[in-house]
């Protein structure tokens, strides 16, 4: 195990580049499940979770040749299991994505019930609901998920909650299936688009993602394309909080504004000068201590859960008090532990957070306990004074592109060693 050495109160000053997102990529690899002709998909992120998902396809006996420029070739033609183990599901709970291109493509998947980052209980009942709609003979059994249709049949489902992977899995799944399925209530993320767009380009017929009423007919096969996967959202405002809280100026390129905008609102809300072209965003806090903001999450095209923790950070050492409320997952206050160990003034109130900033944190050794709340230590580490060390730091590997790297390219004073190592 390895962790981040982090010697902080220094402002991030200069340019990166934004990765591929994660959260797009995953379901797009999966999806590839779906044709028995090659694909080749470009901008694909470099990240632990893109590994697993990449081994499970390979266990399945797809071929998958990466290039040193992250272009990825992918040869579904030849399958030879629908078994989705339990060793590889339950360090990423995306896993459970191959579960609809798995039924749709051979009529059976055997899937274990996911895992993945602790913020929450995280059921899969909507996949499994919508799939049965479908036609779908469902069962969980020791752990499993087993599913069975000759060939599935579109239907009308009405999503009781609002899920992206579960809406992703469902239109992965209808793609190949008899007819026409509607999706209502629909996840509209960025990336749920961007699934939709990958599978029209292999020739599926999806319209309608981006709204909440996602239309599939059904088409017999799908053929091969190229597809570049659209620019991490989450990585880019995780960086421009960075340079909020550091009272910094950065400019991040390969990014695109239109699927932030919640979160360039509430960054400029905290003082920052925001400005944007069509691929990328400059954040300039002049030298200003941050002002703490109000927070609500909530599906898209509201403030991101996938936000939330990065922002408590930046309210720790915000001027004022902030209430952050979580509406999407139930556990996700983890990081509030860590941050009050580096003195960050937060009460927490049901599914709210009450932060009342402070002149500055002070550097302590912290813990890693989900991806996110690891990606909020580093920019508490950033911002305070003295040195933060943050162990368990496989959960940020899972997510955040060469982020040591990245942020030495801004100036920030980091970096990675054995975690037996005394500094
Ligand atoms: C995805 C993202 C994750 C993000 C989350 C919310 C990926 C790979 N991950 O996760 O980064 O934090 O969206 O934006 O894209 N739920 C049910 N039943 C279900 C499915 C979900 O009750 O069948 C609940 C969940 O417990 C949660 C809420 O619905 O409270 C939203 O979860 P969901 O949108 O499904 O999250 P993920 O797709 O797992």
């Amino acid at each position: 195990m390895e962790k981040l050495i982090i010697k902080g109160n220094t402002p991030l000053n200069g340019e990166i580049k934004i990765s591929g997102a994660k959260n797009a990529a995953l379901p797009i690899l999966a999806a590839s499940l779906l044709s028995n002709a090659p694909i080749q998909i470009s901008n694909i992120p470099h990240l632990q979770d893109v590994t697993t998902i990449v081994s499970l396809l390979g266990q399945m006996g797809v071929r998958i040749t990466l290039d040193e420029r992250s272009n990825i070739e992918v040869d579904a033609s030849q399958l030879t299991s629908f078994h989705a183990p339990y060793e590889l599901v339950r360090t990423m709970r995306a896993s459970v994505l191959v579960l609809g291109p798995l039924l749709s493509r051979f009529g059976e998947a055997i899937v274990s019930l996911p895992g993945g980052c602790a913020i929450g209980t995280r059921p899969v009942d909507q996949h499994l609901k919508g799939m049965q709609a479908m036609g779908a003979e469902m069962s969980i059994e020791n752990g499993y998920i087993k599913a069975k249709a000759s060939r599935l049949r579109g239907a009308n489902i009405v999503m009781d909650i609002v899920t992206v992977t579960g809406t992703e899995n469902i239109m992965m799944a209808a793609v190949l299936a008899q007819g026409q399925t509607i999706i209502h209530n629909a996840a509209r993320e960025p990336e749920v688009t961007d699934l939709a767009n990958f599978l029209n380009t292999l020739g599926a017929r999806v319209s309608g993602a981006g709204t909440s009423t996602i239309i599939i007919e059904g088409v017999n096969e799908l053929g091969g394309g190229c597809y570049h996967v659209m620019p991490d959202r989450i990585e880019t405002g995780t960086y421009l909080a960075a340079a909020t809280i550091t009272s910094g100026k950065i400019k991040l390129k390969n990014t695109r504004p239109d699927l932030l905008e919640a979160v360039l609102l509430k960054l400029a809300e905290t003082g920052a000068v925001i400005d944007t072209g069509a691929d990328w965003i400059s954040l300039d806090m002049k030298g200003n201590r941050p002002r703490a903001v109000d927070i609500s999450t909530a599906p898209y095209p509201a403030f991101p859960t996938d936000m939330q923790a990065q922002m408590m950070a930046v309210n720790a050492v915000a001027e004022g008090t902030g209430v952050i409320t979580e509406n999407v997952f139930e556990n996700r206050f983890m990081h509030v532990q860590e941050l009050q160990r580096m003195g960050a003034n937060i009460a927490l109130k049901g599914n709210s957070a009450i932060c009342s900033g402070t002149d500055h944190l002070h550097g302590a050794p912290v813990m890693a306990t989900d991806l996110r709340a690891s990606a909020s230590l580093v920019l508490a580490g950033l911002a305070a004074h003295g040195e933060t060390s943050i162990d368990r730091i496989y959960h940020i590997d899972r997510g955040y592109e060469c982020i040591e790297e990245k942020l030495a390219q801004l100036g920030a004073r980091i970096h990675r060693i054995p975690s037996n190592t005394a500094e």
